[in-house]
């Protein structure tokens, strides 16, 4: 007999609905969660107050739901992308807090022309996105753009207060990334404009929204036990509720083996990929991008990946107890033996698998994602997901 939460996450694992509500449209972030289906595993698995961990949690899908569902909730990611992102949407801002922001961007607005200068951003921004060969229109749009958002971080400089600076740096980022990522051709500079005042509005909104869940179904205390961290998984064991092993359910989706996700980067005009976004945050990408697949760049197997794998979900193991339940979602492609490797890996972690439909696991094909596999023999077209459940084995190691 197949328990009746395990029927409902499987049938939430399976929606491939728009992702929309609270903060999640914040940033699209490669590789995401479906909110339904991280709602659904939290609420079958777990209680209001209990921890709730992602190692890996991207664009914070996980920490969101956990959240508006009132749990304690930690995420951890070594991408500081991931890591800002993740901080912005699960700050609630206050009343006067939101209204300076509806201010500042009428105000910006205003002032925002549609003018060329060629400064320290600008330039740099044109290096990392190599132009050359586009079209004069589209170079020019390309300019005009880049400078209205070296112009909105001037500006920003002035914003004192952290919790509006991340904020509206989100909104910049966002609007960005909705203007530029995989579009074709470069939009008007007045469609930009309209893309900042649009997405702050989208933004007020999702976070009335979040406070609102927030506020029916958490106390206090909990947001305060809550944690967001930039930093590898294994060094999850920092945070006190992991150290003394409380945590009830770890929800992920960690790297996946043998496809390279660009977590980071952007594609603009089919050009190659560019760090614009961490240009925009003011921080550096991290030198060896492959890191963030668990993988080093001219490695031609899939050592590296189970090597980094074991070191992580061991320290995952230590932040468990013999009630922990460990559920994931992760992307294969056609590569012999990658599958078994990573149950096998699993299990010298101490974790042992539940099968969640009786016999049988639970696939997916994978919905409309941008990655590229690195060392599969198979078609890309064929990437499919499995929804693993593992539950600690109790053993202290
Ligand atoms: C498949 S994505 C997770 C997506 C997430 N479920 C969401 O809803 O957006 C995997 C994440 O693992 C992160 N990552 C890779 N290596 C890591 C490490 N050693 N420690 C922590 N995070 C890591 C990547 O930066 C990426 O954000």
């Amino acid at each position: 007999m197949i328990k009746e939460s395990y029927k409902q996450i499987i049938k939430s694992v399976k929606d491939q609905s728009r992702v929309k509500g609270l903060t999640h449209r914040f940033y699209t972030y490669p590789a995401g969660f479906s909110p339904k289906f991280v709602s659904s595993a939290i609420e079958n698995l777990t209680k209001k107050g209990d921890v709730v961990l992602d190692p890996f949690m991207g664009g914070g899908t996980s920490v969101v739901e956990g959240m508006r569902l009132g749990r304690k909730t930690i995420g951890v990611d070594l991408n500081y992308i991931s890591f800002f992102v993740s901080k912005v949407k699960t700050t609630i801002l206050k009343p006067e807090q939101k209204e300076f922001i509806e201010k500042w961007i009428i105000q910006f607005d205003k002032k925002l022309k549609n003018k060329i200068v060629l400064d320290k951003f600008t330039k740099k921004a044109l290096n990392l996105i190599n132009y050359k060969g586009l079209g004069k229109g589209q170079i020019y749009r390309l300019k005009q753009i880049l400078c209205g958002c070296s112009y909105f971080l001037k500006n920003l400089k002035k914003v004192k207060n952290k919790k509006v600076n991340n904020f509206l740096k989100l909104l910049i980022l966002r609007s960005m990334q909705s203007t530029l990522h995989n579009r074709r051709p470069i939009c008007e500079f007045e469609t930009f404009k309209q893309k900042i005042k649009s997405n702050c509005l989208d933004m007020l909104d999702g976070m009335n929204e979040l406070e609102i869940n927030v506020k029916l179904n958490s106390s206090k205390k909990i947001l305060r036990s809550s944690a967001i961290y930039n930093k590898c998984a294994s060094k999850s064991l920092s945070n006190k509720n992991l150290k003394d092993r409380k945590t009830k359910l770890i929800i992920t989706s960690p790297p996946y083996p043998g496809i390279n996700v660009y977590y980071g980067t952007w594609q603009i005009h089919g050009r190659r990929n560019t760090s614009l976004p961490y240009l925009i945050l003011g921080m550096k990408q991290p030198v060896n991008r492959s890191v963030l697949n668990f993988q080093y760049p001219k490695n031609k197997d899939l050592r590296i990946y189970f090597e980094t794998m074991e070191k992580v979900f061991s320290k995952l193991y230590k932040a468990s107890n013999k009630k922990t339940l460990l559920m994931q979602l992760v992307a294969f492609n056609k590569l012999d033996g990658a599958f078994d490797m990573y149950l096998k890996t699993m299990k010298k972690c101490g974790f042992e698998e539940i099968k969640l439909n009786g016999r049988k696991r639970i696939w997916r094909t994978v919905p409309n994602r941008s990655w590229q596999a690195t060392h599969a023999k198979g078609e890309l077209s064929s990437s499919k997901e499995v929804l693993l459940l593992h539950k600690a084995n109790g053993i202290t190691r």
